[in-house]
């Protein structure tokens, strides 16, 4: 598949699963924590009352947040059916009023926008996993329309952390695909080696390091980055436990935050968050 055909492939997965999309950072406690630690990393590096870009922004869980920062939106995503439902969810709530407007956009291209645009760049829930050859540049252009002192915040998915979480179903499709194209995807994070064209979810997974390399790589600095999640990837029944006791739930909260930030965690969880900001050689390249 070539990336027009990837993207293509792409939109129509978001098209086809639409409201499905709603429940994803709700419907388990893996999620719900998830949503934590996105909505804390999100808070420390978008600053109340920023002008913001979010990009891939589904159904709106995060455009929620951001509204609730007092935040001014430009709401975007490639699939017309997840904007529509970012519209349905948000109609006649208070949040609505923060959206200056919604457009289709591809993170591949953000070059309607002008430089330093934004005061901050959302790309939460894989964006960029979808990009492949293009991540570099996709980044890049992400760092040429955020203020010199604001920030991209995104998530992609991760490597390692998926095999880890995924082993069972990850032994059963090499089974049907053959060890030859798992050993590819565990190589370079690529799901194209073992997904069939036409089924829809492709995507790239990243190392840290990856991630690292690929926001040098785009003139960028990385301000800090995070997993998601450590801990609560385990036992779900011992963790619903926790979860009915609001003090001890909070508790546990508080500790796999600070463990997914860790450096020996960050390659551990289903996702790898991070914030980047441009350096001043990255601007003057971009030019
Ligand atoms: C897993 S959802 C995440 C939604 C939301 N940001 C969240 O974290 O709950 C990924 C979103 O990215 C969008 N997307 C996928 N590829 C994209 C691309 N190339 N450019 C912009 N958005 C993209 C999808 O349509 C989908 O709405």
């Amino acid at each position: 598949m070539d990336q027009v055909e990837t993207t293509e492939a792409v939109r129509g997965h978001y098209d086809r699963i639409g409201g499905q999309e709603c429940s994803r950072l709700t419907h388990d406690v893996a999620g719900r924590v998830s949503l934590e630690v996105h909505r804390r990393f999100l808070r420390r590096f978008v600053r109340p009352g920023s002008r913001v870009l979010e990009i891939g922004a589904g159904p709106g869980r995060f455009t929620l947040e951001l509204a609730a920062l007092d935040c001014r939106l430009v709401v975007t995503d490639l699939s017309a059916v997840q904007l529509d439902l970012n519209a349905a969810q948000l109609a006649g709530t208070a949040a609505e009023t923060r959206v200056e407007r919604r457009e289709l956009l591809d993170v591949c291209d953000t070059s309607r926008y002008d430089d330093h645009e934004f005061d901050a760049v959302v790309a939460f829930g894989g964006p960029l996993s979808y990009t492949f050859e293009q991540v570099d540049d996709s980044l890049r252009g992400l760092l040429r329309i955020v203020a010199p002192d604001g920030a991209v915040v995104a998530s992609v998915m991760s490597l390692l952390g998926t095999w880890r979480h995924s082993l069972p179903a990850v032994i059963a499709l090499a089974q049907t695909v053959g060890e030859d194209a798992n050993d590819a995807v565990l190589r370079t994070g690529d799901l194209r080696h073992v997904v069939s064209e036409g089924d829809g979810h492709v995507c790239q997974m990243f190392r840290h390091a990856d991630v690292a390399a690929i926001v040098d790589r785009a003139g960028g600095l990385l301000l800090d980055s995070s997993a998601s999640n450590w801990a609560s990837l385990s036992d779900a029944e011992a963790l619903a436990t926790l979860e009915a006791d609001p003090d001890r739930w909070g508790r546990f909260l508080d500790h796999e935050i600070a463990a997914c930030a860790q450096p020996g965690a960050r390659d551990g969880g289903t996702h790898i968050l991070f914030a980047a900001r441009p350096t001043e050689v990255g601007r003057v390249r971009g030019r």
